[in-house]
Parts: C-alpha cells; structure tokens; sequence
C-alpha cells in the first residue's frame, strides 16, 4: 500500500471514532509486513480517563489479525470528523502511551517502525520512526535480565 493510501485508511477510520468529550476523533491503519491492513479508531467513556486512543484500538486488531510482531507501518490522522470528512491542518503524533504500546510491537519484530503522522485533512505528513519518537524507551528487550 502507498503513503497515500494507508493514510487515507487512517482518515476514514477515523469517522469512525467514539469522541463525545473531546470532538477529536483520531484514526489509525497498521500494515503488516504481508501488506495486510488493520483499522482503529479513539473510544471514548464517560469516565475520560478509561478511553482508548486510534492506536490502542488499532494495534488490538492488528494482534488478532496477524500478530504484533509483523507490524510494518503505522499512519495515525486526526482532526475535527463532523463535517463527514476528516478535517485539520495539524500532523498528529502518537501520545506517550501510544508510543510505548508501538514500541513493544517494534521490539518483538526487530523493526523500526515508520509512522506517518498527518494532519485530518491529509495534507501534511510528518515522518518518523518509533526510534525518533520514544528514544532511550524501556520495552521488552529492557526486560532480558529478569530472574
Ligand atoms: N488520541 C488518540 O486517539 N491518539 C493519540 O495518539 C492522541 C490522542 C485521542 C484520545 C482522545 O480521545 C482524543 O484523541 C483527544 O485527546
């Protein structure tokens, strides 16, 4: 799948986000190292610190699917989804959670992850490696010298 595409599989998930509270709805596409493509969106609850972000959501599907393991590529996009097409000028980047969950899928592979982080309208692109976005992170191969 192109740049383009997986980030346009994270737009329109993203129409599909539970976000009553904070009317920012994030999406998020996973592909796998077979070119297989996963889905996810934020859930929100009443009670706001119990809800899950895009990439949470994402990576869920992502394990029952075809394994944390064989993550590939990530795109995440958010912005305003009322206007029944995702809209926003800003890339948005994983939150610290989101970056730590990323990283255990990069350390079980071996692979950097990419991520194609972009605003709600598609239109601009950061790119990055979960290397760049949780440096010096703690993930499973910090556990090696356990009893
Ligand atoms: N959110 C995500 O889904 N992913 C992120 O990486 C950042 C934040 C969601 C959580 C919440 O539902 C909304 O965006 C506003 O923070």
């Amino acid at each position: 799948m192109t740049d383009t595409d997986l980030i346009a599989a994270a737009r329109a998930a993203a129409l599909k986000a539970y976000a009553p509270y904070s009317r920012f709805s994030v999406g998020c596409a996973i592909e796998s190292v077979d070119g297989v493509v996963v889905t996810g969106a934020n859930m929100e609850n009443a009670c706001y610190r119990l809800g899950l972000c895009a990439e949470v959501s994402a990576l869920t599907l992502a394990q029952a699917t075809f394994g944390l393991d064989r993550v590939a590529r990530i795109a995440v996009a958010g912005g305003d989804g009322s206007g029944g097409e995702l809209a926003g000028a800003s890339a948005v980047t994983p939150c610290g959670g989101c970056r730590q969950a990323i990283l255990e899928a990069a350390q079980l592979s071996g692979r950097d992850v990419e991520i194609l982080c972009a605003s709600g309208d598609g239109t601009i692109v950061e790119r990055h490696t979960i290397g760049e976005l949780i440096p010096y992170g703690f993930g499973p191969a910090s556990l090696a010298d356990a009893g």
